[in-house]
Formats: C-alpha cells, structure tokens, sequence
C-alpha cells in the first residue's frame, strides 16, 4: 500500500527494495554519515566531507561546485549515494520577495506561492535541493527578532502561508529539476521564548502547545513537508534536539511523518550546554534516539570515516529508520538518476518576469495604517515633495536571512525619481538610524518650508531583525522620532513610511502623524512598490499579521487572548475623584480591579488585521444557512455555510482582507476571545458587490485540550466577519 512519504511522493515497493539492499550493504560509520549535514567555506574541504560519505552538504555556492561535490560523492564513495545539498533560501534566492511577517500582511497566501516557486527554481538551477525554510514559528512577542521569519501571531495565518510555501517549495513533483525539499521550522513553540529573547526557555501548557504553536506543523505535515527542522528551546525542560514526546511519539507516530527531523545548527551540541548532555557523543545519542534523523554540524562521524557513536549507543532500527528516511528523499529528488544541474542554466540574476512578481507581491504586503486628512495618495501633478529620513536613500529593504550573492535593491528616493517623474523631488537624510544629528534635523525642517508635502522615510535596519536580534527597546531607534515630531511642527502636510521587520512601538509620535504607510522590509522591488502607492498607482490592502503595542513592555500582546476573570473594557465615566486620569490618560477605566496597565490606555496602538484603504468597504448581514447543526453531522462532515456581501463603497478599485473569527462562548477550557478561521482577499472596482462564502466545520470549531485530544463542544458560537478585528458583522451558530 503506497503511503505518502513528502511532497507527494508514494513510496513504491521498488524502491524500497533498492534502498533496502543498498541499506543492508552499508556499514555503521556509513549510515552515520547519511546522517549529517554540514558546512565547509573552501571546496576541497567541502569534498573531503563528500568523500567522506556525508548525507548532505551546505550549497558551495554554485551549479559548478555543486555537481563537483556530487561527483565526488558518486564516484569516490563505495555506495556513490548523492548528496542533500541545503542552504535557507527564505524568501528569495536572486530575486528577494518581502519578509514572511510582510507576506503574512498580504493575506494571499498566493504571495508565499510565488516567492517559493520562483525561489526554488533559482536555487535548484544552482544545485539546492532543500531549503530550510519555511519558519511557521507562531510569535506573539515583537521584542523576538525572528518573528521577520515567521508569520506573524496567528496560528491559522501560519498554517496556510506556511503550507503555500512548502507547495511552492516542492512543486508538482519532488522530481522536477526545480523542486526542491521544503523544511518546516522550528519545531516546535520557538516563539514563545520566554522574555521574547532569543533562544530562551519555553514551558508551555498541553493545550497552549497544541492549539496554538503545533498547528502551523501539523498543517506542513499535511501539506507534504519533506523535512523538519528541531528547535533550539527547551519545551517544558526537555530540549527539542532530544525531545522523543515531540519528535517521535508526536511527530512521526501521531502524525504519521515520514520525512527528515533535521537538527539546528549546533543545536545537538548545544544539549550541553542546556545541561541534559555530559558530552558530544552523549548529545548525539540522546538525539538520534529521540528521533532526529540528521544533526547539523558534521559530528557523528569524522571525514576520515571515525564515528563518534558505537552500535549499541543508538538502536540499529533507530539509525535504519533514519537512514532509510534521507535515502527515500534522495530517490524522491531523483539524484539517484540525476544528481547534476547544467551550470549554463543557472540564474544567477532576477529576470523582468521575476522583479515583476517581487514587486506585485511587495505592493500586496503594504498596510496603510493611518491616512488621516487624506493626505495620500500622492495625485497632484507637479508636486514639491521632500523626502526624508535614513530611509530616504538607503538600500536595506531585502531584509533578514538573505545571502550575500541576492540582488541588492535601490533606494525609496531613486524609485519615487522613476516612479513619479513630475515631482520636484529634494531628498534630505535628516537623521541617521542611530545618530541624532541636530544640524541635519535643522536642515530637513528649513527644507520643508519649500515644500507641499513631506515623506518621512523611517525605520529599523534588517541587521536589528533575525535571528540572535531580540530588541529590548521596540521604538524607532536614534533620533528618528525626533525627525518625526519636527516634521509634525512644520505644520506641512506630511506620510511616515516605517521599513521594519517586527512591530514596533509608535506612540512617542503616532497622534502627531496624520498618516503612516507600514513598508516592513519588502525585498528587491520594495521601494518600487512603495512609490507607486505613495502616488496612487498602487492601492494599498495588506493587514497587520501581528499586534503593533502601545510599549515595549506591552508584550506579549495579541488578538487571540483569554477573557480572563477580569477584562478590563473602556469607561466613559473615568471619574476624575477615582482614579488620575493624567496618569491613565483617555481609552482606559477606571473600573479598579480589572485586567490591564494604569498607565496605558487599553488594548493596543494597532491590532491584529487592522489596515486601511485609499477606498472604502462595507458588509451586508451574514447569511447562515442553518444556524443549528447537530454535533455528529458536524462530525460527519456537515458544515455551517456562510454568505456575507462585501461592497466597494469608495471611488477607486481596491482590495479587501475579510476576516471570519469565531468566539466559543462556554468550554470545557477558556477560549480566545476572538480566533481566525477563515481569511481571502478580494479585488473590487469602485461600486462592485461581490458575495463571498465561508465553511465552517469540525476542524474549525473544536480545540486540544490539556490531554492531546482534540475536542469539538456543543453551544453557542460567535461569528464576526469584516475588514478588520472590531465592529464586524456577527451572528451565532449552535452545535447541539
Ligand atoms: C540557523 C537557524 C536556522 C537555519 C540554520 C541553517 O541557526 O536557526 O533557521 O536554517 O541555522 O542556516
């Protein structure tokens, strides 16, 4: 019986027998060397591990040295067994799409989509064949850098891009010379790392683990995921690297995984450092045992073929099934047949086709966030317009995780010089991204004088954002609020366009600044993208995918919280002889012992799904089809069918998010206030309805509780579905 293995792959008999006889032929320094990736600079080192017998290898660089380290692997090694050749192509190869976090803000998983198969293609023409990514790592804590890697602070968000990428990832076929292994990362609740600080300790309920940080893992499973990536926390004390619970009894036996566990670089190692290894070889059996399948690093065996484990210290069924699941993925790949890339057809540089994509997919990610006064866009002819700010004529808008070989991108003023040729453009830095320099503040201030309007280009440089760069402080750095608030006293009509590659803390300057544009880092085409919305060709229609805090000690913060026994909800009265109302300021209560800080007002600066329009949308009423179901049709695959109309009311063409969130009013566990179960976006033309349609099912309603099991309850059940989290239509549908 074919049973799925990855990426669509149906393991056949056939094949099995090949690799059962190649498998039996092959001694125990030989199998451990399957069982290893890692990474050598020089070449000739790089074939002294392929000569070596080593399973997998970093990308050397190009097509060339790759089919070197492939021949040297076919004809100087007994088995002649090709090798995994990885690197963590994580949203773009040559060509740089947005950050994932920026993605997740399109709403269209189809962005994720483009970004992987493009990707893939240029990354396999060089000889990748697995990437390691995607990161599905739900975070709900800003101060972490790598929540720029991940898909923001929903689980279902997550779930789908993630999916969307391991499907561009892998492709048709696994096959196909420009497919290449998706790997999903890192299992698992690498976002929850307590103090939001990098690489920090997790302790997480049963429940919380399950609903919300193993979804996004599960739905990768489903999606055909051939590889897996271990986490460097601790979960509930137990490392990831050498976590059985996780990686065997829940991974490969629950969830039937038939692909990789790979390990982290020097995460096996790092089991010394947690304190649950005494020593390498200690770690490396621990490792295995629990169920990981390739460490990273090179350690089990040396390249003069000295293994560091004996038989006996890892069971020979554990290192066969390890074994056998490298070789399947390289049968799968077809490098048994074919393991070389005509170095003639490697692209080594975006084309047309691919900068178009990049920069429909950067304008996708673009979330207006404020547009008070209207000030964009930008539609005047021959306007005098100042740009400034360290973002004015800076090029870091490829963001984290990309190599050094990508693309590098222009600057915001050089594409507003192409994009909007009859503006009279003066571009002034004003500041720097650390520095405060008052005489180039002073400057940009007598600049605007001279001025109709003023873009004030801000932000964090990527090299804040990624891995090992959690930030204490979420505000703009250096004197860049400063720039902001003497913009602001100008009085000049004037747009903040924050590049960034988290959420940041805006309120030293937000009520000041009349209208924001949020331009994360968008990749090759991001300034393009901008310019063209700063000007009205493009429309912006992306959504925050994650909680913007009032303050850095605001987080965690999110969406998806529990009511608590206390919420805390705005007064109106806010009674000047109760409470200091200068203290707790407006959009507070003073109802005492409630949930919530005295000295911030309640809720966030911006929440989850918030985004704006150069048009507007409105809603009809939900139309249900049955409001009732009986929880065993539900079981049977009934589902609640939902209709909502969705209306262009403004006077240009737009897009819209909708968002359906659910609300279980009473269960067995505290449920979300709100949580996401459906999301689209949709293009309508100034004056256009459009009927859209929603499922809602036995997969949707249910949850995991503190056991593992996963539990669908009878009652009553919110529904609220509109262009954002608050004063969306509702109704109630009920499992009996
Ligand atoms: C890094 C990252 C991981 C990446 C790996 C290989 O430490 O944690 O996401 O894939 O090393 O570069």
């Amino acid at each position: 019986m074919a049973t799925p293995i990855a990426g669509n792959v149906q393991r056949s008999e056939a094949v099995e027998a090949v690799l059962e006889e190649l498998l039996a032929s092959m001694t125990w320094e030989q199998k451990l060397a399957q069982l290893q990736i890692a990474f050598r600079p020089r070449l000739e080192d790089a074939k002294d591990l392929a000569r070596g017998g080593i399973g997998a290898v970093f990308w050397p660089r190009s097509a060339e040295a790759t089919n070197e380290l492939q021949r040297t692997a076919r004809e100087e090694t007994p088995h002649g067994i090709p090798l995994l050749v990885g690197l963590d192509v994580v949203h773009g190869q040559r060509t740089t799409f947005p950050v994932p976090l920026a993605q997740a803000a399109s709403f269209d998983p189809a962005v994720a989509g483009a970004d992987a198969r493009i990707s893939a293609k240029e990354a396999a023409s060089g000889g990748v064949n697995w990437t390691f990514s995607p990161m599905v790592d739900v975070s709900r804590d800003p101060r972490w850098g790598r929540v720029v890697e991940g898909f923001g602070e929903d689980t279902h968000v997550n779930s789908v891009f993630g999916a969307a990428k391991i499907r561009g990832y892998q492709g048709e076929s696994l096959a196909n010379e420009d497919s290449i292994l998706a790997c999903a990362k890192h299992f698992v609740a690498y976002g929850q790392a307590e103090g939001g600080r990098d690489y920090n300790t997790v302790d997480v309920s049963v429940q919380r683990l399950r609903n919300v940080y193993l979804e996004p893992f599960r739905a990768a499973v489903e999606a055909g995921a051939a590889t897996v990536m271990a986490a460097f926390n601790t979960v509930s004390g137990r490392p990831a690297h050498a976590n059985g619970n996780l990686l065997t009894e829940l991974l490969k036996e629950e969830w039937g995984f038939e692909g990789v566990v790979v390990g982290d670089a020097d995460g096996v190692v790092n089991l010394i450092e947690h304190g649950v290894a005494a020593n390498l070889g200690d770690a490396l059996q621990q490792s295995y045992a629990a169920g990981l399948d390739v460490e990273m690093g090179g350690n089990a065996v040396s390249v003069d073929g000295v293994a560091l484990l004996s038989p006996g210290d890892v069971s020979s069924e554990r290192v066969d099934d390890a074994v056998r699941r490298v070789l399947r993925l390289k049968h799968a790949l077809a490098l048994f047949d074919n393991p070389y890339r005509d170095a003639a057809l490697e692209v080594t540089a975006p084309s047309a086709e691919t900068r178009l994509a990049a920069r429909e997919a950067a304008e996708k990610c673009l979330v207006l966030l404020k547009n008070d006064d209207g000030v964009l866009p930008l539609v005047a002819s021959r306007l005098r317009v100042l740009l400034v700010g360290p973002y004015a004529e800076s090029n870091d808008h490829l963001g984290a995780w990309v190599q050094s070989f990508a693309e590098p991108a222009g600057t915001l003023a050089d594409s507003i010089q192409a994009e909007c040729p009859d503006w009279s453009l003066t571009v002034k830095e004003g500041t720097g991204f650390f520095q405060e320099d008052p005489a180039l503040l002073a400057d940009a201030v007598s600049s605007a004088e001279q001025h109709d309007v003023i873009v004030v280009a801000v932000g964090e440089p990527s090299s804040l954002t990624g891995e090992a760069s959690s930030r204490s402080d979420l505000r703009l750095p250096g004197g860049q609020e400063e720039l902001i608030r003497a913009i602001a006293g100008t009085g000049k009509p004037f747009a903040v366009v924050m590049f960034n590659g988290r959420p940041l803390v805006t309120s030293a300057w937000i009520d000041s600044a009349p209208t924001v544009l949020e331009a994360w880092h968008l990749g090759l085409e991001g300034p393009a993208a901008v310019a063209r919305a700063l000007s009205g060709q493009v429309n912006p229609g992306g959504r925050l995918p994650m909680t913007f805090p009032r303050s850095s000690s605001q987080v965690p913060i999110h969406y998806d919280h529990e009511n608590t026994g206390r919420p805390a909800t705005v007064s109106a009265r806010m009674d000047e002889d109760v409470v200091d109302v200068a203290l707790m300021g407006p959009g507070n209560t003073d109802d005492r012992y409630t949930s919530k800080y005295r000295d911030l007002p309640l809720g966030p600066q911006f929440a989850f799904g918030h985004g704006l329009s150069y048009t507007s949308f409105g809603y009809g009423q939900i139309q249900v089809e049955k409001e009732e179901l009986a929880l065993e049709d539900l079981r049977e695959g009934r589902v609640f069918r939902l209709d909502i109309a969705l209306s262009n009311t403004g006077d240009r063409s737009g897009d819209e998010v909708t968002l359906l969130f659910i609300r279980d009013r009473v269960a067995s566990l505290a449920q979300p206030v709100r949580r996401l179960r459906a999301f689209s976006r949709t293009t309508l033309d100034a004056g256009q309805t459009e009927l859209l349609s929603f499922d809602l099912g036995w997969s949707d309603l249910g949850f995991w509780d503190n056991q593992g099991r996963y539990v669908v309850e009878p009652g009553e059940f919110e529904v609220h579905i509109g262009g954002g989290l608050e004063n969306n239509a509702h109704t109630v549908v009920r499992l009996t």
